[in-house]
């Protein structure tokens, strides 16, 4: 937990720099391997990126409009009609944001009161307690259990009470990895329309899912369309994180609330990358296939050379993330683990129980990103090696 700092408002005191930058900083003294942060090591298409180098030339340099080019907004709702069916207005349910992050903070900016309750599954992304902060929510979370990372639905229903606003969800999810399956969207649908709550749903992995297995965005569930907010970006389905092109989408009077948002924190942003991503979200199938593909063959090297050393690897439905148990490594503690990786193996990776509020669920789980060259991961199994017959850290 980072220090305080008396100059930060309350609400948000604890969230200060935490162990990732410091984790960054062992990273860079020791030449480590960083498998801790989620970003590729290989940029996203020629074709894409050729395109914003064609927008800055061709004067595409100004505001864009407030809710995102119309190329854009076009674009999102195509996808969301030729992956999922969904019938998407791109004049009145959809608002381009800069990168996922700020559709979560917008929306739960604009959906929730102070003092209301957001109920989110942990472990969660970073962001998610923060925004909830921001917003002076209060936040409720139900655990996701190893080794296939299901909730308990008794403990969904007790997290869910009268001052409960919506549900936020993520699917595939990081930093498990777990897909939520019909089976079990069926069932958050159902409590989110029996109790009148939203579901705000980070859906940024939804082209990251192996095995055939299928994304299923939960506002196609029936009863869901007047209650869900989509989020996706470009930054994950195309491997242009630094772009920070998002977007969100859902019925209009939901979309113009948070638009009133939006408008005050970046207004706009990005206006090149955003015609770039308008013709990515366009590309052939073939782009789709291979890009799950190639990343289906990262996790089976990456999990498989995991096992090999003896961790106890959960092998992720989707994402590009792989968590482990340290237990069979003799290790328990996965922020000691984490602290003394780089020195021991030159490599880093990020401990779980940061995204719990119950610290001791996650106690002995560490997580990798994988979305790395297969000669990179190679290295960094190559070196995590030295733990089959290291000794406790
Ligand atoms: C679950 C999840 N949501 C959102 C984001 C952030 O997306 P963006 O870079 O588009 O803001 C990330 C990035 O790691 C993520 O893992």
């Amino acid at each position: 937990m980072p220090p305080n700092n008396p100059y930060l408002v309350e609400r948000l005191q604890g969230f200060g720099t935490t162990i990732f930058s410091e984790m960054s900083a062992l990273a860079l003294e020791t030449g480590s391997i960083n498998l801790g942060q989620g970003f590729p090591d290989t940029d996203g298409p020629d074709e894409v990126r050729e395109i914003a180098i064609e927008a800055v030339r061709s004067g595409y340099n100004q505001y864009p409009p407030g809710l995102g080019v119309e190329a854009l907004r076009k674009a999102i709702s195509v996808h969301q009609g030729r992956f999922y069916g969904l019938d998407i207005d791109p004049v009145t349910e959809v608002l381009v944001t800069a990168g996922a992050t700020e559709a979560i903070a917008a929306s739960l900016l604009a959906l929730v009161e102070p003092g209301q309750e957001v109920v989110t599954f942990e472990p969660y992304y970073d962001s998610y307690a923060a925004a909830i902060a921001l917003a002076g929510g209060v936040r409720r979370v139900v655990t996701l259990r190893p080794p296939d990372y299901r909730y308990d639905i008794a403990e969904l229903e007790a997290a869910i009470g009268p001052r409960t606003r919506l549900l936020l969800l993520n699917s595939p999810h990081n930093p498990t990895g777990k897909v939520f399956d019909r089976e079990e969207l069926a069932q958050i649908s159902k409590v989110a329309i029996e109790n009148e709550i939203l579901v705000v749903t980070d859906e940024v992995y939804e082209h990251l899912i192996f095995d055939g297995r299928e994304h299923v965005p939960i506002v196609t569930m029936p009863g869901m369309a007047d209650r869900t907010v989509t989020i996706s970006s470009g930054g994950k389905s195309f491997s242009l994180t630094g772009w920070k092109i998002g977007w969100l989408h859902g019925s209009a009077e939901l979309v113009s609330a948070i638009r009133t948002v939006k408008q005050f924190l970046t207004y706009v942003s990005g206006g090149p990358f955003q015609h770039a991503i308008a013709a990515a979200l366009l590309l052939r199938d073939s782009y789709f296939e291979d890009l799950k593909s190639d990343m289906e063959a990262k996790r089976d090297l990456f999990c498989s050379g995991l096992t090999d050393i003896g961790f106890d690897v959960f092998r992720p439905a989707g994402t590009y993330f792989a968590t482990v148990d340290i237990r069979p490594l003799d290790s328990e503690d996965g922020i000691s683990f984490c602290l003394g990786l780089p020195e021991r193996c030159g490599v880093v990776a990020v401990p779980t129980s940061l995204f719990y509020d119950d610290p001791e669920a996650g106690r002995h789980l560490v997580r990798f990103a994988f979305c790395k060259k297969p000669e990179v991961l190679c290295e960094a199994i190559d070196r995590l090696s030295v733990l089959k017959t290291g000794g406790v850290l």
